[in-house]
């Protein structure tokens, strides 16, 4: 499907307020591509999907990936704020034609994150973040901040989701530890 005609059905199918934040992040994507040395329309290109299935059901979401061999665990499987990455990636390889493996992958981990990310699936996982559209206390820091150092912003990113589900003591996905404990390490021990 050519872009677009992959916009306008996300203008169509997605909410007003949340078509307005995958502008943010496909422009946000583009401009991290640029500065960090990504290909700027792959990076736009998932930046535009990277929530085509947010707004689905669960049941929706979960019968999505049924289909597909994901070996993915219980805890993601039960809510659409962690299913909606790799439902997503299903989503836009069928319904869009997109086979870019970097791309799909860069969509089904946006919201976790993982350890060991490649730069497409940061530059997503943090447009997703600071794109214009957002707004909670620290935002304004981050995007400082990722003018200067993508993995610092990175891990300041992780801290304040982890921080902010502590708070609410809401369930923390493995995964999400680990991206952040791998990207420490790395940032202490470069190799
Ligand atoms: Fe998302
Ligand atoms: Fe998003």
């Amino acid at each position: 499907m050519e872009l677009h005609q992959i916009q306008k059905e996300l203008a169509e199918r997605l909410s007003a307020k949340r078509f307005r934040h995958t502008c943010g992040v496909a422009a946000s994507s583009r401009q991290l591509a640029e500065q960090y040395g990504a290909d700027p329309d792959q990076a736009e290109l998932a930046g535009w999907i990277h929530d085509c299935a947010k707004e689905m059901s669960l049941e929706d979401m979960q019968a999505l990936v049924r289909t597909e061999n994901l070996s993915l665990d219980a805890p993601v499987l039960k809510s659409r704020a962690l299913l909606h990455g790799p439902a997503g990636s299903v989503y836009a390889r069928r319904h869009f034609g997109i086979t870019d493996p970097d791309i799909l992958s860069a969509v089904f981990y946006h919201t976790t994150g993982k350890p060991h990310m490649t730069l497409l699936e940061k530059i997503v996982f943090l447009a997703d973040y600071i794109e214009p559209s957002r707004d909670f206390p620290g935002v304004e820091e981050l995007r400082k901040m990722s003018g200067q150092d993508l993995n610092q912003t990175l891990i300041a990113a992780y801290d304040s989701t982890i921080r902010h589900l502590a708070e609410q003591h809401a369930y923390i996905y493995e995964l999400t530890l680990a991206g952040r404990n791998a990207l420490i390490m790395e940032e202490h021990n470069p190799s």
